[in-house]
């Protein structure tokens, strides 16, 4: 079974705070998610942050539109050295494509459906094939025009291992080591996550949230083992 890398979401709104969160993360954690919240808060600098620090970032601002300013927006997260950057697939093949053909690039990680979404909350949206089926689509559109990965929830991430084998890399927020009743409704623990191939967890409030988030690493480190 292939190796699980923890990426910790610093969903926090300043830099002060994201610090403090590495501070307590350094040494067992090396990617950290810089995503909308802190990145409209602090801009750059949080990545600059993440750098100095010796850790890898994954920048999720989900980007999705036109492909020349999608291709924009990754050409400028290359030149901040981020190790991957999050595009909503459902933004289409061409502005994937636009991205991938960069001469240099960092990882292009494609969002299936956001793992807050239910079946019913699909269906409103307005996507009809439901969330297995439109997940495997998505996942085989990103495929088809140079996603390095796609995110999804580990509940999909099993059938798109089986589908696609090693050509995939899977990203799995959803993660709960216990529920907790909040947003994300496909949520499952780190453990299953592992078993179900994933090769990056993205977890947010299970540690942010935690009394010690040191803590909660460790063990959510020690499950993915
Ligand atoms: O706090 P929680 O563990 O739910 O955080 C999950 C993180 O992963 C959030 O920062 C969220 O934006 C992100 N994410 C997600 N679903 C995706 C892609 C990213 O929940 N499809």
């Amino acid at each position: 079974m292939q190796k699980t890398e923890l990426i910790a979401a610093l969903d926090t709104d300043s830099l002060k705070s994201a610090g403090h969160l590495i501070d307590k993360l350094e040494g067992s954690v090396k990617f950290f998610k810089v995503g909308s919240v802190l990145f409209t808060a602090a801009g750059p600098a949080a990545v600059d942050l993440v750098h100095k620090r010796g850790g890898r970032v994954f920048l999720d601002l989900k980007f999705h539109d036109i492909p020349n300013t999608v291709k924009g927006a990754v050409k400028h997260a290359e030149a901040m050295g981020v190790y991957s950057v999050s595009l909503h697939l459902s933004g289409g093949g061409e502005m994937l494509k636009a991205c991938a053909d960069l001469e240099k690039r960092p990882k292009l990680w494609g969002i299936t459906v956001l793992t807050s979404f239910d079946e019913y909350g699909l269906f409103r949206a307005g996507f009809r094939g439901g969330i297995d089926k439109t997940v495997k689509n998505l996942a085989a559109l990103g495929l088809a025009n140079g996603a390095d990965g796609v995110v999804c929830s580990p509940l999909e991430a099993w059938r798109l291992r089986n589908i696609h084998g090693a050509k995939i890399k899977l990203i799995t927020p959803g993660i709960r080591p216990e529920a907790r009743g909040d947003d994300q409704k496909r949520a499952v623990t780190p453990a299953a996550a592992r078993e179900a191939g994933a090769d990056f967890i993205v977890v947010g409030r299970p540690i942010t949230a935690a009394p010690d988030p040191a803590v909660a690493a460790a063990a959510i480190l020690k499950e993915l083992k």
